[in-house]
């Protein structure tokens, strides 16, 4: 079934709030704080909402997180069930130090089709629509992978670029990629914003790759899949507590390689609204008691990618 077109705007009202919470936080080096003003505006607005939701990436489980954490119902109950990811405060680092590319972000999909993961790290790998899916895999090498790209695309390897999350953990690729003259984009955080480089030519990046938050995986997948780019990720289960808590979710096959669409199936919404500037929309602009937000939506069905400009009044 797909999503009603009207929750768009309810789902980009709930981003945008959870924004404007957050915005007197930035620059405040209170990581905390900011992820907790954002947590508590989206949970308090998804419970005012005629739906019937389910958390199925949030803030943690229920004995780390006391509020969005995966599995707690929120909403009414009355409407259509769905399937809810959130990530209140994607960029803690962005907001409290006040650096560009904190969003509030959110993907819906109908109850059963977003994937359930406890929050571990994934592999991820990222890629255009115009990329055919077999040029590409999580699996091939990074220089299989990048010599393919430059085949599809038509480009020399010194003119692609890849990007990935800033970490010790990807020196090896890191290192690969030069020795291929490869340009790459290294982030410091914000894997969400990161993977969604790929949407559009204007952005130059050619390919998403490597390890970070799984919930941050399967949010940007919603999005790379109305966008129709392609995406694989591979859960990383370390701790005993991961592992069971994955078996219990259903997971068996801990090493297993997932496409985008067993991630993210059927209709899904997204919403990402920003609190600092970024690459893909404009922060948090206050004047006064107005608070001006962008925010970027996608919805499967339709396939609309578009940003809302939204005007809200909070008096003190
Ligand atoms: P937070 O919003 O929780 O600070 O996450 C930021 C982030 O950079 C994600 O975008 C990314 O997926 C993850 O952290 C990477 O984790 P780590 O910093 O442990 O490498």
């Amino acid at each position: 079934m797909n999503l009603d077109i009207n929750l768009i705007n309810h789902f980009a009202n709930i981003t945008s709030k959870a924004a404007i919470a957050c915005h007197k936080h930035i620059g405040k080096k209170d990581k905390i704080i900011a992820d907790k003003s954002a947590t508590d505006s989206m949970r308090s607005s998804l419970n005012k909402l005629d739906i019937d939701g389910k958390i199925v990436i949030g803030e943690g489980e229920l004995d780390e997180a006391p509020m969005l954490y995966i599995g707690e119902k929120v909403g009414t109950g009355k409407g259509m069930s769905l399937d809810i990811a959130v990530d209140p405060l994607e960029g803690t680092n962005f907001v409290a130090n006040n650096m560009p590319g904190g969003l509030s972000v959110i993907s819906i999909a109908e109850r059963g089709n977003l994937f359930q993961a406890p929050e571990t790290y994934m592999d991820k790998i990222a890629y255009s629509k115009d990329v055919p899916s077999d040029a590409v895999d999580l699996d091939f090498s990074i220089e299989k992978n990048v010599k393919n790209l430059s085949d599809v695309k038509k480009k020399s390897l010194n003119n692609l670029t890849v990007c990935m999350l800033d970490r010790p953990r990807h020196i090896e690729i890191i290192n690969e990629l030069k020795r291929l003259k490869v340009n790459l984009k290294l982030i410091t955080d914000g894997d969400v914003s990161g993977a969604l480089l790929v949407t559009n030519e204007k952005y130059n990046v050619d390919l998403f790759l490597g390890i970070g938050g799984g919930p941050e995986g399967v949010l940007a997948a919603c999005a790379l899949d109305a966008f129709n780019c392609k995406f694989q990720g591979r859960f990383i289960f370390k701790s005993k507590k991961d592992i069971a808590r994955a078996n219990e979710m259903g997971i068996l096959d801990l090493k297993k390689k997932y496409i985008l669409n067993e991630i993210v199936k059927g209709d899904s919404i997204f919403c990402a609204t920003g609190i600092t500037k970024g690459d893909l929309v404009n922060g948090v602009i206050q004047n006064g008691e107005k608070y001006v937000t962008e925010t970027l939506v996608t919805h499967k069905h339709s396939s609309l990618n578009k940003i809302i400009v939204k005007e809200d009044v909070i008096k003190p």
